[in-house]
């Protein structure tokens, strides 16, 4: 067993990425050579019956508890993962900062603007502190390669770029309505607050910061069972599909992010084309092993070639190369992702972090524009938080 850094940490929410997360953290010796050893010490989740899961199959765990100030007050927590929903983002996530602790947090970090500028000046005053927000599809390898080949310069210029992510899970109008679907909770992004940091986070990686944008956004579905035998009010944007303008060395290209709660046929469908005067490449979760790209010279053939690439994960695990990489190896890597973080502190350059506070402030400088643009029914400028 290597020697490594043992980090004790708690999670709020133990609800399905609370567990996701927790299972991530149980087969750690998953990772060759980590630097960092987490240990799950402490459980905060309502009500008390969800606590059980993880005490049942962590005993590692010397803390379970319905009150989130307890496990910020443990000594043994040096790091949290928070997901609650939307509404609790600006006071939990505060709150954790403000005792101490590293903190990844979940999208869309904070409800809204001002939730998220509040998260911000928190950051701000605990330099010292990683801070970041969750999104794990840029871990599949073939966006790996996308990004070494962004780094090498490879695609020229960029001539268009397609991100989205699409979800066919509330296409059933019968499906009972939960806190996801209520602005109360989820807040007035709707579905890009839910689904829109996964879609972001490789392009404002990549220095991407829309100058305008035109949002056309619909709520499909206004109403849903509420449980109960009635009907509550379902008031969510479903769909939105934003139209950007992207400025970059000089020239200007289109980027087109979707976010999708009702897309017929996708069940988790995150992708990503770049097209360039040079290289172009594509990724869709549909496809999980294969890079889809095409080289060009002036002149040239132009020829799209597929290659699948089996488990090249960025940070080495004990899988060999030739198997297949999934959604929870996606959240491993995340996970990686941000505890080699901690342990290098908040400056360190990693082959590719976690979204960082000034990514997450982007995409709430983005859907606040898409806000007012479907409400104005024009191109808005998107301004810096
Ligand atoms: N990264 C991803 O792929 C991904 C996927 C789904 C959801 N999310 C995000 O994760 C967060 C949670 O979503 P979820 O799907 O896990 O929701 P969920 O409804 O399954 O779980 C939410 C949890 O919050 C807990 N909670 C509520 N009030 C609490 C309180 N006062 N104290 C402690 N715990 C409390 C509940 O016990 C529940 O277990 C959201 O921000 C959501 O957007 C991320």
């Amino acid at each position: 067993m290597p020697a490594s850094k043992r980090i004790g940490l708690g999670i709020i929410g133990g609800g399905l990425m609370g567990k996701e997360v927790a299972s991530a953290i149980a087969r750690w010796c998953h990772l060759v050579d980590s630097p960092v050893r987490p240990e799950l010490v402490s459980i905060c989740s309502v009500p008390a019956e969800t606590l059980t899961w993880f005490t049942d199959y962590f005993p590692s765990i010397s803390q379970a508890t319905t009150d989130y100030h307890e496990l910020l007050a443990n000594p043994k927590v040096d790091a949290v993962y928070c997901a609650v929903p939307h509404a609790m983002h600006e006071r939990f996530y505060i709150d954790t900062i403000k005792a101490g602790k590293h903190l990844l947090g979940e999208k869309p970090f904070g409800i809204d603007q001002k939730a998220n500028a509040a998260i911000s000046k928190a950051i701000a005053e605990n330099p010292k502190l990683v801070v970041r927000c969750s999104s794990e599809f840029p871990y599949f390898p073939a966006v790996q390669r996308m990004v070494e080949a962004w780094k090498a310069g490879k695609f020229g210029r960029v001539l268009e770029v397609e991100a989205g992510f699409l979800h066919s899970s509330d296409m059933d109008p019968n499906k009972p309505i939960n806190w996801k679907r209520q602005v109360s909770q989820n807040g007035e992004y709707g579905c890009m607050g839910d689904l829109g940091m996964h879609v972001w986070h490789v392009p404002l990686r990549f220095g991407w910061f829309p100058k305008n944008v035109r949002a056309i956004l619909s709520n499909i579905v206004p109403q849903r069972p509420d449980g109960k035998g009635g009907m509550a009010a379902c008031d969510t944007w479903d769909n939105a599909t934003l139209f950007c303008e992207i400025e970059q060395n000089g020239y200007t290209f289109p980027l087109t992010a979707k976010t999708q709660r009702i897309a017929p046929g996708q069940t988790d469908t995150w992708y990503l084309t770049i097209i360039g005067d040079r290289y172009s490449a594509r990724f869709t979760t549909k496809k999980p092993r294969t890079l889809e790209s095409m080289s060009y010279e002036p002149g040239g053939a132009q020829v799209w070639q597929s290659e699948d690439l089996g488990y090249a994960s960025t940070y080495k695990t004990i899988t060999g190369h030739i198997f297949e990489f999934g959604f929870s190896d996606a959240i491993l890597q995340m996970l990686a992702a941000f505890f080699d973080q901690v342990a290098q502190g908040t400056a360190a350059e990693l082959p590719f972090g976690c979204v960082s506070p000034t990514e997450a402030s982007g995409t709430h400088a983005i859907f606040t524009a898409a806000l007012a643009s479907q409400k104005q029914g024009q191109v808005v400028s998107v301004k810096r938080g």
